[in-house]
Parts: structure tokens; C-alpha cells; sequence
């Protein structure tokens, strides 16, 4: 096994690579994902995409009772400091290699405040390259830009996109991303937490099988995608 992905809900993801855990922007609980308990779940590194309290979650309180290390831009790791946790920074087109692969972060059109107000920076995304060499990006809150098509260069293995429309890309704009990512597969997030954001996903991957050769997988809640 390659990777293992578990979609939590929202933007939160849980990724398994040869006995590392990894979580991702840990919004629990949340409303699509209830069963999300902080309190149990486990993690080794945590990934925070920005500053949004639907991305940062409960980032301080998990990475507190796991030792576990968050790894975001610098001003996330500063604020996450004040709270004695433990961070490793990174700043856009930056990577550094973890134990568990190479991460880069990539940009993102967002914004990144974080909950108390204080600056989170620029928001990101992320792209990992892991030991057998596939590459898994994760776009975090972000509108189509023309640059994926830079990081669709890399080769990507997994996209995990978001297509929930209002606060990110909606369906449409996210079939652009694929063109221009051109994953060998892709897993749509951020849609139906709240009515404002809600999608048919079935839909919208009818769409990308049409119109691309990208394997689409709709993930519900708690459900996963191994490779
Ligand atoms: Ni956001
Ligand atoms: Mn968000």
C-alpha cells in the first residue's frame, strides 16, 4: 500500500502512509462528519491548509494530546507556537522532507485569518511526494487559477479538490482544475457541510468522466481510497 485516504468531512482528511498518520485541516467534530471525535482520533503530523476555524479546528488541541507536529506557513506556526505546540513552517514554494515525504506548499486564492483575528498569513495548499515517488495534492480552499497546470506538471497521482462554490471553486471551475491538473484521480471536498455549499457530487463527476480521463472518487464521510 502506497497511501490510504479517509475523508472526514469538510476539508478534513486522514492520510496513512507506511505507518504515519497525517491529518488534515481537523475540523471536528463538523456537521457532515459527527462521528469525528478530537478527543480519540490520532496523528503523527498535522497539515493546516490556512487559518479558516473550518481548517485550523481542533489542530491545538489534537497536536497537543498526540505530540504531533502541525505543518503550515509561518505565521499558522507562530500563532500555533503560542500555545506550545509543536510546528514546522514552511512559506509557499517552499519543501522541506518529512519522514514520511517531500511536502511543498502550493498557493491558494483564499483568505487566512485565523479564529481570534490575528494574521494566518497566506492560505496553501499542499503537494506531498512520498517515497515511491507518487505525488498527492491537496488544493486546500482555493478558485481556479491557471498554475495548476504547473502543478499538474509534477505528475499527480491524487487531487483532492474542493467543489462546494461560495467559499472556493464550484463544480464548474473544478473540472476546469482537473484539465489542468490531469490527476491519474481525484476526490472532491468542501461541499454539503451547510446548505450554502451543498453539491451532487455524483453529478459532477459524471462530468469529469466525460470530459477527462481522471478516475473520480465521491468518498462519503468516514469512507476511504487506498492505493
Ligand atoms: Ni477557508
Ligand atoms: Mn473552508
Amino acid at each position: 500500500m502506497d497511501y490510504k485516504i479517509t475523508w472526514l468531512g469538510h476539508a478534513a482528511l486522514q492520510l496513512e502512509i507506511e505507518g504515519t498518520t497525517l491529518l488534515v485541516d481537523p475540523f471536528f467534530p463538523n456537521p457532515a462528519a459527527s462521528f469525528s471525535n478530537p478527543d480519540t482520533i490520532a496523528a503523527d503530523y498535522i497539515l493546516v491548509t490556512h487559518g479558516h476555524g473550518d481548517h485550523v479546528g481542533k489542530a491545538v488541541t489534537i497536536a497537543k494530546r498526540c505530540d504531533a507536529m502541525v505543518i503550515c506557513n509561518a505565521e499558522i506556526a507562530d500563532w500555533m507556537k503560542k500555545f506550545g505546540v509543536k510546528t514546522h513552517s514552511q512559506h509557499l514554494g517552499g519543501g522541506f522532507s518529512y519522514p514520511f515525504g517531500y511536502v511543498k506548499l502550493t498557493m491558494a486564492l483564499h483568505g487566512s485569518c485565523l479564529p481570534d483575528g490575528s494574521c494566518g498569513g497566506n492560505p496553501a495548499g499542499f503537494l506531498i511526494t512520498l517515497a515511491s515517488g507518487k505525488k498527492i495534492y491537496l488544493a486546500g480552499d482555493t478558485g481556479l487559477f491557471g498554475d495548476m497546470r504547473l502543478i499538474g506538471e509534477e505528475g499527480i497521482d491524487l487531487a483532492v479538490i474542493p467543489i462546494g462554490d461560495n467559499f472556493t471553486m464550484g463544480p464548474s471551475d473544478a473540472l476546469r482544475a482537473v484539465k489542468l491538473l490531469q490527476p491519474r484521480a481525484v476526490i472532491p471536498i468542501h461541499y454539503s457541510t451547510w446548505e450554502l455549499i451543498a453539491q451532487d457530487a455524483d453529478k459532477w463527476a459524471e462530468q469529469v468522466r466525460t470530459q477527462t480521463k481522471t478516475e473520480v472518487v465521491v468518498l462519503k464521510p468516514g469512507e476511504s481510497y487506498q492505493v
